[in-house]
C-alpha cells in the first residue's frame, strides 16, 4: 500500500489546468492538499493503479494520505516563505545599492550578490533561484519542467490571470517543485526595462555579453523563482 501512494504522489505532473479538472482516479486526489489545488493549477496525478485495487485499503490508504497531505501542505509553506524573504532580501539590498551608490554599483549586486543570496537559502535540502525564458545570467537557464511552467504562466497571463497567483507545485522524480512569478517592479526598468541609460547598458553588456533580459514593460512577468527539495 506504502509503494501504491508513493507512486501515486512522485506521478504528480504539471500538465494543464483542464487536465487537472481530468485528473484519473478521483480517490487518490485527496493526496493533493486542498491548498495544493488552488496552489497548482496545472497539477495532474497520473496514476498507474486502478480504483479496485485502491479499495480494498480505505482505511490504510486514508492514514497515509492525511500523511502525504500535510508532508505536501509543508512544502509549500516553507517554499513560499523561501521565496517571500529571499525575494525581499534581493529587493531591499538592490534598491538600497541603486540609492547609495547608482545602478552601475547595483548590476554588481545582481552580478556577484545575486547568486550569493540564493545560495544562503539554499540551505536544510532546498535548492532556490530564479529562471527566465530571456535570460542575463546563462547559468539560469530553466530546465524542460520549468520552461513549460513558464509558458503555461505566460498563456495564464493571457486570459487574466494575476500574476501574483501564478504559482506551481509539483512532486516529480523523487523532488518537490515549486515555482512562483517574477512580476517586472519599477526600480527593475533601470536595468530590464526598454530605455536603459547608455552607463547602465554598457556595464551589462560588458557582463553579460549575451543578455536578452531587456525591453520588458512594468507589470510583466520577467521570470519565476524556481526551488526543488529532494524528498
Ligand atoms: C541594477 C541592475 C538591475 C536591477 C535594478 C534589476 N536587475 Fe535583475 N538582474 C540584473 C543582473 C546583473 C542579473 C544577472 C544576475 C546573475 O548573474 O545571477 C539579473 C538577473 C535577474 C533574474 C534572473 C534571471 C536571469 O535573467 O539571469 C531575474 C528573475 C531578475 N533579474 C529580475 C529582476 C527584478 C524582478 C527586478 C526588480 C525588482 C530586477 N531584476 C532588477 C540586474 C538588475
Amino acid at each position: 500500500m506504502k509503494n501504491l501512494l508513493i507512486i501515486g504522489v512522485l506521478a504528480i505532473q504539471c500538465i494543464s489546468t483542464n487536465a487537472f479538472a481530468e485528473m484519473p482516479i478521483s480517490s487518490t486526489s485527496s493526496s493533493i492538499s486542498s491548498d495544493l489545488v488552488t496552489t497548482m493549477p496545472a497539477a495532474v496525478l497520473l496514476h498507474s493503479q486502478t480504483n479496485s485495487e485502491i479499495k480494498d485499503d480505505d482505511y490504510e490508504m486514508s492514514q497515509q494520505v492525511n500523511q502525504s497531505e500535510k508532508d505536501t501542505a509543508r512544502l509549500i509553506m516553507v517554499a513560499q516563505d523561501i521565496v517571500r524573504t529571499f525575494g525581499t532580501e534581493l529587493k531591499v539590498t538592490l534598491v538600497g545599492k541603486m540609492k547609495t551608490e547608482g545602478p552601475v554599483a547595483a548590476i554588481q549586486v545582481c552580478n556577484v550578490k545575486a547568486p550569493i543570496i540564493a545560495e544562503k537559502y539554499s540551505s536544510d535540502g532546498w535548492d532556490v533561484g530564479r529562471t527566465s525564458t530571456k535570460l542575463r545570467n546563462t547559468s539560469n537557464y530553466p530546465d524542460e519542467w520549468e520552461n513549460a511552467i513558464l509558458d503555461q504562466f505566460a498563456a495564464q497571463l493571457t486570459t487574466g490571470v494575476d500574476i501574483d497567483d501564478l504559482e506551481v507545485s509539483a512532486i516529480m522524480d523523487g523532488e518537490y517543485r515549486y515555482m512562483k512569478a517574477i512580476a517586472m517592479d519599477g526600480p527593475c526598468l533601470i536595468c530590464h526595462g526598454e530605455n536603459l541609460s547608455p552607463v547602465v547598458a554598457k556595464e551589462i553588456s560588458r557582463l553579460y555579453p549575451q543578455d536578452k533580459a531587456i525591453e520588458y514593460k512594468l507589470g510583466e512577468m520577467r521570470g519565476a523563482f524556481t526551488l526543488r527539495f529532494k524528498l
